[in-house]
């Protein structure tokens, strides 16, 4: 066993490696004092051979799933070795093998996830001056790529994803992309993979296989080699550490850097759209006030937009008709609202469906999903804007699906399939038999005693049962000459004899074996039925993102009637004019109605730029941060907090924010200050909007 414990160790050298031995999971040597002191286990010793006894910890099992999440957490990969058959069949040593490894960003254990937050991989290629990006959430089925040629627009772009984990080549160690400051201030596990990830030929096979295309120009990834090969040797590693065939990543998507809003990392901190600036809660985010989604869909979406602002003046418009239509017909949006209510997180229970580990309440959890996307998509087809009809029409009822597990599994069943009561009555005829057997046994065995006496003559015929012979019919001495011919001797006693028969025989199997069947039978339905689910995969995938997409859109709805916001004017002429702004949570910390409203104007003329001087807390930062994230609102399709807007289509937003504002970077020097600025005078447009805050205060 230790041979076979050490040979594994040096495959996974880099993971944390769990051995299954019987209930637990053991670690040993190394890994044993490492985890000892990460989890808080109890360090002891097993003799192994050599002179001292090897280190040893364990945990039990079945609550392997908390120990694993935690490492993952902790930036430690896992390799699980199982046991691979049962060690009651087994002969000598029970056989063994890595069944999965769990990395910080490929954890598919999403029982512990915050729902509204992906979980991505990232994987870079960095060669000759270009960066080739990929990026996945294994438990979403996300995939995809984007081809970039400077450090910085990387680091915005990969950073927005909040990645746990990234994998790249060697030579991205030396691209000027700062690695510590990735490990350390992002918290990100960031390691190179082996040259054979990025070998194209590979990568480009099982991108092909992958997604069964001929050639992945099919995919859109012509003219794209870097991309192509990152998202090869991503989908290289995924495979080599999920070892399934992660159905769930169905399509490519290709960021197209173009249309989208750029918004660098240190912008989004500073205008705090996903978490604060100095304690890093959501409290007091923008999308603290912006999401009041139903599903964890939708609430992943909406950070996703948050992300990626739209720059096409007419996808905004259209994303604004439908809010508008939504505040419009409020009832109607209350009602959708209602029923995404009980709309369980489809995508990540889809994951769990293809990669087979989905349990029977998951299976139930997608039903009754299923049961409320006919409701909302009847709602939506009565609406005209043509967002919303386009969203309807994506929304498949997956009446058939709804039915399949309707008719397949009971209403209330166990979580794990190892113990039976999963199928419903009705289902299957062979399960309904087992089920009468286990019930009916008595009275069958009975029946055919009374049967066989009648059609024997034998009067006092018997069945009866031990452990050693199981079943049989015991004839006395007296009737022996009754006995037919089929009856097959198993016993001679001193008072008679004991017969099966071949009807005996048969009951007799069933009777014993029912339970042990009926449990093996409902978990094969089971399965059975997990699959077909698996093979729509993609109807689902699309279906749950057009219901995000609806949640989206009536959050956004909602918080502009709560919040009493209005719909802005888009306009390309670079004017952006808010009369009666408000900070969306500025207005929201301090009692109600005393935020002081201000008006921004700005054009490309004699406007081009507002400098803003006043005492301490006169409210100069507040008035600077709501122009951006009005503008910002905007361009996500929300509605904003002001009397009036008019918004131009902006490309770029720049923040800096002066030493003395950001203490939670520790680092602004003037030095760091000047470059900064210097990289936005280099990249910003005549379309860009800049706020410098205090910039250059801290000499
Ligand atoms: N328009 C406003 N109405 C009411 N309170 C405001 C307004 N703007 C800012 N404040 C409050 O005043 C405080 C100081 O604002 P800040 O923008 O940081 O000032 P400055 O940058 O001028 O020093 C903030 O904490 C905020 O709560
Ligand atoms: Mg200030």
């Amino acid at each position: 066993m230790m041979q076979h414990y050490l040979q594994m160790k040096e495959e996974y050298s880099d993971c944390i490696l769990f051995y299954r031995l019987g209930d637990f999971y053991e670690l040993f040597f190394d890994d044993a004092k490492e985890c000892s002191r990460v989890l808080e286990l109890t360090l002891t010793g097993k003799a192994c051979g050599l002179e001292e006894r090897a280190p040893m910890c364990g945990v039990p099992f079945h609550a392997a799933e908390v120990y694993i999440n935690k490492l993952a957490e902790a930036g430690y990969k896992v390799a699980i070795c199982e046991q691979l058959e049962d060690p009651k069949d087994a002969k000598g040593i029970v056989k063994r093998g890595v069944i999965r490894v769990v990395t910080p960003g490929t954890n598919t254990n999403i029982s512990e996830m915050d729902g509204s937050v992906n979980s991505f991989i990232v994987c870079i290629l960095y060669s000759s001056d270009r960066f080739g990006l990929a990026i996945a959430d294994v438990t979403t089925g996300e995939f995809s790529v984007a081809e970039i040629d400077d450090a910085v627009r990387l680091r915005d772009e990969m950073l927005r994803f909040s990645p746990k984990e990234i994998v790249c080549n060697e030579a991205m160690f030396m691209s000027g992309i700062n690695v510590e400051e990735l490990r350390q201030a992002q918290h990100i596990y960031v390691n190179a993979l082996a040259p054979r990830y990025f070998d194209e030929e590979a990568g480009e096979k099982l991108i092909k296989e992958h997604f069964r295309v001929a050639h992945t120009d099919g995919l859109g990834l012509h003219d794209m080699p870097f991309a192509l090969s990152a998202a090869g040797a991503l989908l290289i590693y995924l495979y080599e550490t999920q070892k399934n065939d992660l159905e769930n990543i169905t399509r490519i998507n290709i960021l197209n850097a173009g249309s989208y809003m750029l918004i660098d990392s240190s912008t989004r901190r500073n205008l705090e759209l996903t978490c604060t600036l100095r304690e890093k809660e959501k409290r007091g985010s923008l999308i603290w006030i912006l999401d009041k989604t139903k599903t964890a869909m939708g609430a992943r979406m909406l950070r996703q937009f948050l992300e990626q602002p739209l720059t096409d003046r007419k996808a905004i418009e259209e994303r604004l008709d439908a809010v508008a239509e939504l505040s419009e017909r409020l009832m109607d949006r209350d009602e959708v609202r209602e029923y995404l209510n009980t709309i369980y997180d489809i995508e990540r229970l889809m994951g769990r469906v293809v990669f087979k580990t989905a349990n029977p309440r998951d299976m139930i959890a997608l039903r009754s999903s299923m049961s409320m996307l006919g409701p909302i998509k009847s709602i939506l087809q009565g609406f005209s804007s043509k967002l919303i009809k386009r969203l309807a029409d994506e929304i498949d009822t997956m009446q058939d699906m709804y039915e399949l597990i309707e008719k397949a599994l009971c209403d209330d069943p166990p979580i794990t399939v190892h113990e039976g009561g999963i199928i419903r009555e009705g289902y299957s005829k062979e399960a309904d038999e087992l089920r009468d057997i286990r019930s009916n046994g008595k009275e069958w065995l009975m029946k055919l005693e009374s049967d066989t006496r009648e059609s024997t003559g034998i009067k006092n015929l018997r069945i009866r049962s031990n452990k050693v012979f199981g079943y049989y019919f015991e004839v006395t001495n007296s009737y022996l000459s009754l006995v037919p011919d089929d009856f097959i001797r198993k016993q001679t006693l001193a008072g008679g004899e004991r017969y099966t028969t071949a009807a005996l025989q048969e009951m007799e199997d069933k009777i014993m074996n029912s339970e042990e069947r009926l449990i093996a039978l409902e978990r094969a339905l089971f399965t059975e039925v997990r699959d077909i689910l698996a093979e729509n995969i993609g109807r689902l995938q699309d279906t749950a993102k057009a219901v995000a997409y609806t949640d989206v859109l009536c959050s956004l709805s909602y918080v502009a009637e709560h919040e009493n916001y209005v719909r802005p004017g888009i306009n390309t002429k670079g004017v952006i004019s808010i009369k009666g702004g408000r900070h969306p949570v500025v207005e929201k910390m301090i009692p109600g109605g005393s935020f002081v409203t201000n008006d921004v104007y700005l054009d490309k003329g004699e406007n081009r730029i507002s400098i803003i001087t006043g005492p301490n807390m006169a409210g100069k930062s507040t008035y600077m941060r709501l122009t951006a994230l009005i503008v910002l609102m905007a361009h996500i399709g929300s509605y904003v907090p002001c009397e009036i807007a008019d918004i131009s289509i902006v490309d770029r937003i720049f923040t800096r924010v002066g030493a003395s504002d950001d203490l939670a970077s520790g680092q602004s020097t003037f030095m760091v200050e000047m470059t900064e600025v210097s990289d936005i005078l280099k990249s910003a447009t005549s379309r860009s909007l800049l706020i410098l805050d205090e910039i250059g205060r801290g000499t």
